[in-house]
């Protein structure tokens, strides 16, 4: 199958085309916008790698061009999308919200009109229709009390962020029940792992601690998230694209629930860093305090995750160490005006915890 692949320089979208290319015989092109999150590098093992390279072509490109994707769409004879791009950092959202509609609701508009569109070629050929996933995420579902969201539950968002999500994945389902696409979603849990971009949780708190930087840790630090690592957030959305139901839902968890200050002590010994780097500092607005969700869907299906959580972070830290040059690239350019206005008035005003 010849599969577009929108978002597939990023973290998981790169780990999802590595691993394609290696476990099936089909053929991908990226559609990549190389924004500040957006990294050519992540897919250069792929690249040199002489076997697979010949299945894959880059194109540096915006979802939301309908002019680019339908022409793309056509003369790649694209037969699936798998559409992991959107702007995915919640603080980013809370400070400009634009790029995340634009990406997260036009962006996934314009796939779907192409999509629809290749669909009605396939049908007057006798072809199957092509399929797209959506990748979504357990945000939309917003704050956890108890208990574990289930993909009939109703959706709540709370960021800038995961309303943009929100509103991409329920474009998707009214294309399914609308025009008859062929539609699945995956709403994953928090993703970590090798070549995430360091201004999220683990991976900030990892290259900080290298440099013995402080840890900006938000309000009291029991904030509950369930961490999925990336090779297998990657493998289910390939899964979920292959044996999912047309107009399925499914959530992608990892039951292995941990408060920030669990993962932060974690991170720190793993590095043999001293507690006295973390500062607590001033909460996210409208900060999700817990969120969980109800796998058994998935896993009936006959998809559950593998990766535990100890070996996951141990082998995410040593990656960080051992990759230096990957994530300093990242921590130059636009990242230190980002931090100050991120962290600047938060960490002046912080605290040991
Ligand atoms: P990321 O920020 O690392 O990568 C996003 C990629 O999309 C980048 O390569 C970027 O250049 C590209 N992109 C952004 N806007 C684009 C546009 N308009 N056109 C084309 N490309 C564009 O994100 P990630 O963490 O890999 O997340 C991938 C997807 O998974 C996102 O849709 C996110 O909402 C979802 N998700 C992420 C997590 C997580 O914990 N990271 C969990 C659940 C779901
Ligand atoms: O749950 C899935 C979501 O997980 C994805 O949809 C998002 O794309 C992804 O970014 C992630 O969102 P979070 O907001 O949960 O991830 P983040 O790494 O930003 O934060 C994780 C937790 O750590 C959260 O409770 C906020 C807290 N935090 C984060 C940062 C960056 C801190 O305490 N300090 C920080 O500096």
């Amino acid at each position: 199958m010849r599969l577009l692949v929108a978002g597939g320089a990023g973290f998981i979208g790169s780990a999802f085309v590595r691993r394609r290319l290696v476990a099936t015989a089909d053929s991908i092109v990226v559609l990549d916008k190389l924004t500040y999150a957006g990294n050519r590098e992540n897919l250069a093992e792929v690249e040199r790698d002489t076997r697979l390279a010949p299945r894959l072509r880059f194109v540096k490109g915006d979802i939301a061009d309908a002019v680019l994707v339908r022409s793309l769409m056509a003369d790649e004879a694209i037969e699936g999308v798998v559409n992991f791009a959107a702007e995915s950092h919640v603080d980013r959202s809370i400070l400009d919200a634009e790029a995340f509609l634009r990406t997260g609701v036009i962006g996934v508009h314009v796939l779907l009109e192409a999509v629809r569109e290749r669909a009605g070629e396939a049908l007057a050929a006798a072809r199957p229709a092509p399929r797209l996933l959506q990748v979504s995420t357990d945000e939309v579902y917003g704050s956890l009390a108890s208990g574990a969201s289930r993909e009939t539950d109703p959706l709540a968002p709370r960021s800038p962020y995961s309303a943009a999500k929100a509103a991409g994945e329920l474009l998707v389902q009214a294309y399914h029940a609308t025009y008859g696409i062929d539609t699945v979603v995956t709403r994953g849990a928090n993703t970590y792992g090798p070549r995430q971009h360091p201004e999220k949780l683990i991976p900030l708190f990892v290259t900080n601690a290298i440099d013995d930087q402080p840890l900006p840790l938000y309000g009291d630090g029991l904030q509950r998230r369930d961490w999925l690592h990336v090779d297998d957030h990657a493998d289910a959305v390939g899964f979920v694209f292959d044996r999912g139901e047309g107009g399925g839902i499914y959530n992608v968890a990892a039951d292995r629930e941990r408060s920030n200050r669990e993962v932060t002590a974690a991170i720190l010994d793993r590095l043999g860093k001293p507690w006295s780097l973390v500062r607590h500092v001033e909460d996210r607005p409208g900060h999700d305090r817990r969120y969980a969700m109800d796998g058994s869907t998935l896993a009936r299906l006959g998809w559950r995750p593998t990766m535990t959580f100890d070996d996951g972070l141990a082998r995410t830290v040593d990656w960080y160490l051992a990759n230096e040059a990957w994530w300093r690239s990242l921590r130059g350019g636009e990242w230190a005006e980002y931090y100050a206005r991120q962290y600047g008035r938060r960490l002046a005003g912080s605290h040991e915890v």
